[in-house]
């Protein structure tokens, strides 16, 4: 199994070399987007999907190596089967029209989340994205689609209890680097900088386990707002945070 170390370095751009490695974003505000325009929803969806592209070409110049984007969760089925059935086309849509790209930027792309409740369709898209992108050490972009943070540690748990029944692990040897190893993000360092838009300061079950000790930024841009230029900006006001993760200064 790769892990973080194995995985080619991007290069920092100058100055940056403070910033987060690792940023997490929560990219709302898409429908509140279109609503002032007076678009349908899915409208600002689109938008929103502009945006993934434009931030994922920016990383390698802000010495961001890993990107993981909140998609789609496990509670948005709970939307209208328009919303849902839109989204799905959209993501469906972009896996085709971005792949080339993504494999040109040299980008990795990984999926997190469950993908039972995915169509077969998206799903061979997904699979096919990531065979396509495996060799690619570049941005390493992980997509979270039908993702719960709840939802993911319950399937983690689940695999180890298996594995202890099988004989392979021994209760007494479970402690806190264990359970990642079951995670979908086990090949991924935590986030150091989770980024929420819209003006909503919840984190929404996404990635529960792995941000216990990130950084956050609720900023009010909706997501088809967002910037290259905004991300820089977060980027160097992380570099001025001290992260103690729990220590004192001495
Ligand atoms: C939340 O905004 C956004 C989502 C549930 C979907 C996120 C999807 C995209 C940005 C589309 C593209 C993604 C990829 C990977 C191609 P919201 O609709 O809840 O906004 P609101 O709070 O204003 O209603």
């Amino acid at each position: 199994m790769k892990t973080d170390t194995d995985i080619g370095d991007t290069r920092p751009a100058e100055g940056v070399e403070r910033g987060p490695r690792h940023v997490a974003i929560i990219m709302d505000g898409n429908g509140r987007w279109a609503q002032a325009r007076g678009r349908p929803r899915l409208f600002g969806h689109h938008a929103g999907a502009r945006r993934v592209r434009e931030v994922v070409e920016c990383c390698p110049s802000l010495g961001i190596r890993y990107l993981t984007i909140f998609a789609f969760s496990t509670e948005n089925w709970k939307r209208t089967q328009v919303e849902v059935a839109g989204l799905m086309s959209l993501f469906r849509r972009y896996i085709s029209k971005e792949m080339k790209a993504l494999a040109a930027q040299n980008v990795r792309v990984r999926f997190i989340g469950d993908r039972v409740r995915l169509d077969k369709k998206l799903i061979a898209l997904m699979d096919a994205l990531e065979r396509e992108t495996e060799g690619n050490e570049g941005t390493q972009l992980t997509i979270a689609l039908n993702y719960g943070g709840r939802d993911e540690v319950a399937r983690a748990t689940k695999r180890l209890a298996r594995d202890v029944a099988d004989g392979k692990l021994d209760p007494a040897d479970v402690d806190e680097e264990t359970l990642p190893k079951y995670l979908d993000t086990c090949v991924l360092p935590d986030p150091d900088l989770v980024v929420r838009t819209s003006g909503e300061a919840r984190i929404s079950n996404f990635l529960l386990w792995q941000s216990a000790y990130s950084e956050y930024e609720f900023i009010d841009t909706l997501w088809p707002d967002f910037t290259a230029e905004e991300l820089a900006a977060l980027c160097r006001s992380f570099g001025a945070r001290d992260r103690r993760f729990g220590a004192v200064k001495t």
